[in-house]
């Protein structure tokens, strides 16, 4: 099967850790880089997290650290959600896996340049080394697949009423990736609520009994508590699965192509996502908006990916 080649830029994060273990066991993904983004927590957590992970599960990718903050505000992170150090209370063992020495707008721009075919761009945290990226380096554009972004929501948001978490931390990167051209399918919370895993699916996954199982079910777990609290369920979403699954087998999603845009303005809207599902506006359609998903079959890979770890 040809493979995938991919750079996945994320904030690890609960979620971005199983999005990042579905990635590792399928290897029909060409990894060539991951991008650390600020946004669950700090930088330096982002980074640790994503290095620990690699060096004990895919020790040959490379990482990047990225940027520090959003392009204009304060950064905004959600430790009530990811814990602390970013991975709920999954303490994983010590590596020797080092960082580049270039940052993660220059190993973007460096992997892209010398890159002989198209590489798609998966991103699961705010779009901050991505915007910082397309405005250095407008000419590389043209090197890039595709981008599988998670974020948005036309369903109200889970920051403020209407702005999802992804968008909300740095709206204006997020605004310059709308607007870039590039092709993008979008996993918004319309579709990532859907893709939700139960409390029983998780025991499953942690009687597997691997270093892997027991991370995904530390880290989904710290999640599930969140989710159990604060809304009363016994499942919790898995957001930064879905553009890893979406690569794996998209026809376990549905979608419709949209114009999507950011609020920047808004009193109470800042950072909403639109999504002209219904074509009001009469804009061109830039992104192919996900919206349903086959849970039971996405439940299913990710059970069979930590497996394979
Ligand atoms: C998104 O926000 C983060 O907290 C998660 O990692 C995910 O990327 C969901 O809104
Ligand atoms: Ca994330």
């Amino acid at each position: 099967m040809k493979k995938i080649p991919v750079i996945i830029d994320c904030d690890p994060g609960c979620d971005d850790t199983i999005a990042l273990l579905l990635a590792f066991a399928n290897k029909v993904l060409d990894i060539k880089g991951i991008t650390v983004s600020a946004g669950n927590v700090h930088i330096n957590n982002t980074t640790e997290n994503t290095r620990r992970l690699v060096g004990n599960f895919s020790s040959e990718i490379n990482i990047a650290r990225g940027c520090e903050k959003p392009l204009f505000k304060t950064i905004v992170t959600a430790p009530e959600v990811h814990g602390e150090s970013g991975i709920g209370n999954v303490t994983l063992p010590e590596t020797k896996k080092e960082i580049e020495k270039l940052n993660a707008v220059e190993y973007l721009a460096k992997t892209l340049k010398e890159a002989t075919e198209k590489i798609t761009i998966v991103i699961t945290g705010p779009m901050t080394n991505i915007a910082v990226f397309l405005m250095t380096y407008p000419e590389l554009k043209e090197k890039i697949e595709k981008f599988v972004i998670m974020g948005g929501s036309s369903i109200g948001g889970n920051v403020t009423p209407t702005a999802e978490f992804n968008i909300y931390v740095d709206a204006e990167a997020a605004d310059i990736v709308f607007k870039s051209g590039v092709e993008i399918i979008l996993c918004p919370l319309d579709v990532t609520m859907k893709a939700f895993i139960k409390d029983d699916e998780l025991l499953k996954i942690k009687s597997i009994g691997s270093l892997a199982s027991e991370v995904a079910f530390g880290a989904i777990d710290h999640a599930l508590s969140f989710y159990k609290q604060t809304y009363g369920r016994d499942s919790v979403p898995m957001h930064d699965p879905c553009t890893i699954a979406y690569l794996l087998n998209p026809n376990i999603f549905e979608g419709k192509k949209a114009f999507v845009a950011t609020e920047l303005r808004g009193e109470f809207t800042y950072g909403e996502t639109i999504i002209d599902y219904n074509d009001k506006l009469k804009r061109t359609k830039n992104v192919l908006v996900l919206n349903n998903i086959n849970r039971e079959a996405f439940v299913e890979m990710l059970y069979d990916s930590i497996k394979k770890i």
